[in-house]
């Protein structure tokens, strides 16, 4: 199952034009993210509630001479009107006296934030699906509206759980990361690192980071960062580096049992690094391959439903995450608060 009544990462802002509309499965389901004429995206489930056909296939078109509003989707199969809030608006088919009570139709809607270049989709419970989202999606602070200067997307064959904990995984970087540019298996070395509870999930409180990692080193000035996750799969790493910042943005979203979509971008202020940016990408691809090379190896011996294991300390961020998952989970079916329950502690481990 899918953690519930939280915000995921749907899209990139700029995989949706003005006038607009895109299919992405999310958490097993099918939702038509589109953006209007006047720039406004929105999702809705994307299948029409008549026969079935995904409403991304139809047009979305100025509806204000119908009075749908500024915008309405059209079903490409019957042309059944939809305005963005979901609600239909038109039945072509009928004629006067057909009493079908066309505003009573309706396709779910998921409410949407596009914050700094990212769409954010809340996927609520079925029996919460009307009541406003809870919470807020996270803002890279410092950054204002800009949206990233580099971003890539790849898709790992294995459910969310395998994506996440391999991303906050700290023992499997000299292994599975083994480059020149990053680290090398001598540089192994012990490590201590102070973490704390923070906003739906932990941080790795801020620090200098590890000296064996030659990519920090081009930043320059006396690095410092912290590394926070937060609930369902969000990884946000802040360096700043002199009168510099960086900021990275791991996005982890479901988009069914088997499949998960990682997101990696980042914002920075260097301009250094935006020259750079043709030699960075492949770096990026490479990074992000290598972990999907690994949870794809993984998945020859998941097949055959082994029992794993979780050590100390160095599994204890993936103990936490299970921990975070449940109490979301329990707290949103008893309609009470969530309680953290990290508690501040040094994790020590070999990496
Ligand atoms: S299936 Fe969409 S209008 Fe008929
Ligand atoms: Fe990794």
């Amino acid at each position: 199952m899918f953690l519930r009544d939280i915000w995921y990462f749907g899209t990139p802002g700029e995989a949706v034009g003005r006038g607009a509309m895109i299919r992405k499965i999310l958490l097993g389901e099918p939702v038509l993210i589109g953006r209007t004429e006047t720039g406004e995206a929105f999702a809705l489930r994307d299948i029409c509630p008549h026969r079935g056909v995904p409403l991304s296939a139809g047009r979305l078109y100025d509806a204000k001479s119908s009075g749908c509003g500024d915008n309405a989707v059209e079903c490409p199969y019957h042309g059944w009107k939809f305005r963005t809030d979901g609600h239909c608006a038109e039945i072509p088919s009928l004629v006067p006296g057909q009493d079908v009570e066309v505003s009573r139709i309706r396709v779910r809607r998921y409410p949407v934030r596009e914050i700094q270049g990212n769409i954010w989709i809340y996927m609520a419970d079925e029996k919460r699906a009307d009541l406003p989202p809870a919470t807020e999606p996270p803002v890279m602070p410092g950054f204002g509206e800009v949206a990233p200067n580099i971003r890539e997307t790849m898709t790992f064959g294995c459910h969310v759980d395998h994506a996440v904990i391999g991303l906050m995984d700290p023992a499997h970087g000299p292994f599975v990361h083994r480059s020149w540019y990053w680290r090398s298996q001598k540089s192994i070395h012990e490590k201590a690192k102070d973490f704390a509870p923070s906003e739906l999930g932990f941080a790795m409180v801020e620090h200098a980071p590890s000296s064996n990692s030659f990519a920090y080193k081009i930043l320059g000035g006396a690095p410092r960062t912290e590394i926070s996750f937060r609930l369902p799969g969000i990884r946000i790493e802040r360096i700043t580096a002199g009168r510099h910042r960086v900021v990275g943005l791991t996005c982890v979203t479901p988009v069914d049992e088997k499949t998960t979509e990682i997101t990696q971008s980042f914002y920075w202020t260097m301009p250094l690094l935006s020259v750079l940016k043709p030699v960075l990408r492949p770096f990026m691809r490479a990074f992000l391959k290598q972990d999907g090379d690994m949870v794809d190896l993984q998945q020859e011996g998941l097949r055959f439903d082994p029992r794993l294991m979780l050590i100390n300390d160095s599994d204890v961020q993936a103990k936490w995450y299970h921990r975070l998952k449940t109490e979301w989970a329990e707290a949103g079916e008893q309609g009470r608060p969530f309680q953290n329950p990290v508690k501040p502690v040094t994790l020590r481990w070999r990496s």
